[in-house]
């Protein structure tokens, strides 16, 4: 995965102030944690200003998401990842060690991501960008990072820079970290293999 150029940060302050607060936060952990790949945001695919004020679904496609790549699309004010997991990234998560939720017991995520990779297709984490701590955005850093925040033996997740909260690739936070629970997984479904809807499941719940 090569790098990509931080989100820009706009210089207007007529952004809703959780919106601003993750694209801030973006642009501290960038500066923050050096070998860190930042995560594009889809903008095409976001919906009218009026619809997000309402909180509408958004949505995407994910055959666009390369392996080992993650998207990010903009729900709520919120940062939702989208990331295509390798065959290798899945196989690694069920040698996770030191993790504080492992079963994903707490319930941050709907039923149907109550599994080990935490959601609906093995190879597909649908999770919201923020530290369970307090807000900061996580970035990703790969199997293989330099980055000396995380463990050598580190087989790829994320890290929050502020406070050094750490995740796998399921979202799941590792132990005596600040961060007291996994990453959230929103409401989300397939549409078609080409259509993932975010923020509303069929369920009712949103
Ligand atoms: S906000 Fe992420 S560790 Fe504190």
């Amino acid at each position: 995965m090569s790098a990509e150029s931080l989100l820009p940060v706009p210089a207007e302050c007529d952004i809703d102030p959780e919106r601003r607060t993750w694209l801030l936060a973006t642009g501290a952990m960038g500066a923050a944690a050096v070998t860190a790949v930042a995560v594009p945001l889809v903008s095409s695919f976001a919906p009218s200003e009026r619809a997000k004020a309402l909180g509408a679904a958004v949505s995407m496609d994910p055959l666009t998401v390369a392996p080992g790549e993650i998207k990010t699309v903009e729900w709520r004010g919120q940062p939702v990842w989208v990331m295509r997991r390798t065959p290798d990234m899945l196989a690694a998560l069920e040698h996770v060690e030191g993790l504080a939720d492992p079963a994903s017991e707490v319930k941050q995520q709907p039923p149907y991501a109550t599994n080990p990779h935490r959601s609906i297709k093995p190879e597909l984490l649908v999770a919201v960008g923020i530290c369970t701590h307090l807000g900061c955005s996580p970035v990703n850093l790969p199997q293989g990072t330099t980055n000396t925040s995380v463990p050598a033996d580190w087989k790829g997740g994320f890290f929050c820079p502020c406070h050094g909260s750490t995740f796998d690739l399921a979202g799941r936070v590792f132990k005596n970290k600040p961060a007291p629970t996994n990453l959230v997984v929103p409401p989300h479904q397939y549409l078609a293999d080409g259509t993932l809807l975010i923020g509303e499941d069929g369920s009712g719940a949103t």
